[in-house]
């Protein structure tokens, strides 16, 4: 029998119209979960930690809610990037460093809050879950956005419908269309983290849930539309 697996011509002619769309109304899936994390905030709010901070989009919101803001990125161009952007606020500290070698700040029993978005699924999982649990203090937060490898149909469902709530998304956040730039370069000059720090997500939404489940009891995480997982954890109080 033959099996022709081509993807029929409206198919691509309506994911060329689709991706046009997308590019011409640009949005941050990542930013668009700023607001989940905001709402997430522990109530002590001594210290936050966001971890693989890029260009520090998160920094300035976190900033305006806690005493101290640490940010840690193993890129040495974007830890630049961030540093010079926060450099007149007191409050913000952004070092290069690997998220593996961060501790808790000195004389402390943790941050009130940590966060990575779109950041975890560059790690490697266990190691760094179990890594996070040693640095959020007591009734801390532990809040994450990431990206899980498709898996279920489940998945595939929700991916597809983001795919279809993409473009409108775009145009309410962006409503006058841009044109997509050739190269691929930002248009502020800002740095593009090197791919030797970039993986693609290898671990499902479930094989997360189940590792998260396993070292931060309680953890809870969630598919969410727009290509993205939420986890958030609070830590015990001892
Ligand atoms: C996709 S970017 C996300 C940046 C930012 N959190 C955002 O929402 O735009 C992932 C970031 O994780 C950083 N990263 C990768 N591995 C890291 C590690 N082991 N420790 C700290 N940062 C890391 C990369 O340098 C990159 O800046």
């Amino acid at each position: 029998m033959n099996h022709r697996t081509t993807t029929r011509p409206w198919v691509r002619a309506f994911a060329r119209g689709l991706a046009g769309l997308n590019a011409r109304h640009p949005w941050s899936h990542n930013d668009h979960f700023h607001g989940w994390v905001l709402r997430r905030l522990p109530v002590r709010r001594r210290s936050a930690l966001d971890v693989g901070c890029g260009l520090g989009g998160l920094v300035g919101l976190l900033a305006d809610r806690f005493d101290r803001v640490d940010d840690v990125d193993a890129d040495a161009a974007a830890v630049r990037w961030a540093a010079e952007r926060f450099s007149d606020d007191g409050r913000v500290t952004v070092r290069e460093q690997a998220f593996g070698d961060v501790r808790p700040p000195e004389g402390s029993d943790g941050y009130d809050l940590v966060t990575m978005v779109a950041v975890l699924h560059h790690l490697d999982l266990v190691p760094a879950l179990e890594h996070a649990r040693g640095l959020v203090a007591p009734g801390g937060r532990f809040l994450v956005v990431g990206l899980a490898r498709v898996s279920t149909r489940r998945d595939v469902a929700v991916d597809l419908l983001s795919a279809f709530a993409n473009p409108v998304v775009g145009l309410v956040k962006h409503p006058r269309a841009v044109r997509p730039a050739r190269s691929g370069a930002a248009e502020d000059g800002s740095p593009a983290a090197p791919d030797v720090l970039l993986r693609d997500a290898t671990d499902t939404v479930d094989a997360i849930a189940r590792a998260a489940e396993s070292a931060l009891p309680g953890a809870r995480v969630r598919r969410r539309l727009f290509f993205r997982y939420t986890l958030e954890w609070t830590a015990p109080r001892v």
